[in-house]
């Protein structure tokens, strides 16, 4: 059986490669290499190098091969670009996965692993401490978050009309690396952006510490990226094994840490000394995203395995092999 995966050179995406290869599925990589690295791709992986915003060539890879199902990884991830450039994110994002599931429907390929996020809640009114569930109104607060939840929608209304069987994975905050050689190269989230102050010799900014959470800092639920990579191949066993229908699964450990409590375990880890300075918020930073996993145990009978010191000291190694 082969599988497609979008977006199988980025930094996720060659997790879940080794992980896919591991399940003996064989695998075809999509990637237009924007920011993919051709190194991370196993020698036993075909990568055909194409955009998702090309219909056309879309159509051409699924005319090459029979695929059993498709995992969709490939899309822009930064909520800050997404701000400043909405039409663009629409475009690659939300058009991006209308010519994959075209394409899909054409070929009968139904079962799909979608890559969505946590963006999809917004701000939720929830109380500090209490998890986020599935059942949480989806209200996004940036475009990012609006094509993730948007893919959710076009994604679930496959399942009625064409028999398609998906998993939605709604990421919370992924970091860490698998091995040092697939790290995060980019700096959109807090761990990378502080080993790039430390290289740099500045300050690391907490933006702001007046939120209502114990320490004053936000809270999110850091998963590592082999987990989330685990989490995959489950959810790709769903979708191969179930009737038509949806899921939308949270993708975390169901355990919080504050920006102050990741930057001592970066301090602890680092054995650097860290002087953080205090900054304004950032608009669109909720005090509190921490995931209810419960529904990933139930149904893709997933949990994580790492905790936050994993996290940080394999995002450690992977970042001083990258950066030597
Ligand atoms: C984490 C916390 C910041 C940088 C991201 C994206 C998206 C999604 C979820 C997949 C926040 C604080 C950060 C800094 C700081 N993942 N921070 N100083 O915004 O929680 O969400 O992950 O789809 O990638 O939405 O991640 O890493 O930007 O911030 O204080 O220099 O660290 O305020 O509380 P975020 P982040």
């Amino acid at each position: 059986m082969t599988w497609l995966i979008t977006g199988g050179a980025g930094y996720i995406g060659a997790h879940v490669v080794q992980e896919a290869l591991k399940s003996g599925r064989d695998l075809v990589v999509l990637d237009d290499m924007s920011s993919g690295v051709t190194a991370r791709l196993p020698t036993a992986v075909e990568l055909e190098r194409i955009t998702l915003t090309d219909a056309g060539a879309v159509e051409s890879v699924f005319a090459k091969y029979d695929f059993e199902g498709v995992i969709h990884l490939a899309a822009k991830k930064s909520v800050g670009e997404s701000v400043e450039r909405p039409d663009y994110y629409w475009q690659e994002n939300v058009g991006g996965l209308q010519n994959l599931v075209t394409a899909m429907m054409k070929h009968g390929v139904l079962n799909l692993v979608f890559s969505s996020s946590a963006a999809v809640y917004g701000e939720p009114n929830i109380e500090p401490g209490q998890t986020i569930s599935e059942f949480e109104q989806c209200l996004p607060i940036n475009p990012y978050g609006l094509t993730k939840l948007e893919g959710e929608i076009i994604s679930e209304a496959l399942t009625g009309s064409d028999g398609f069987k998906v998993s939605a994975l709604r990421y919370f905050n992924v970091a860490g690396a698998g091995q040092p050689e697939l790290g995060d190269q980019f700096t959109f989230n807090l761990v990378p952006i502080v080993f790039e102050a430390i290289d740099s010799g500045l300050s690391p900014k907490v933006f702001g510490n007046n939120y209502s959470t114990p320490d004053g800092s936000c809270i999110r639920d850091y998963v590592h990226v082999q987990d989330l990579a685990e989490a995959h191949i489950a959810a790709m066993d769903l979708v191969e094994s179930r009737q038509p229908g949806f899921e939308a699964i949270n993708i975390g450990t169901g355990v919080g840490a504050s920006v102050f409590e990741v930057l001592a375990m970066i301090q602890d880890v680092t054995g650097i000394e860290l002087n953080p300075e205090i900054v304004e918020r950032r608009a669109g930073d909720p005090a509190a995203l921490v995931a209810d996993v419960s529904k990933a145990k139930d149904v893709l009978g997933w949990q994580s395995r790492f905790q936050l010191r994993d996290i940080v000291q394999s995002a450690w190694d992977a970042w001083q092999v990258s950066h030597k």
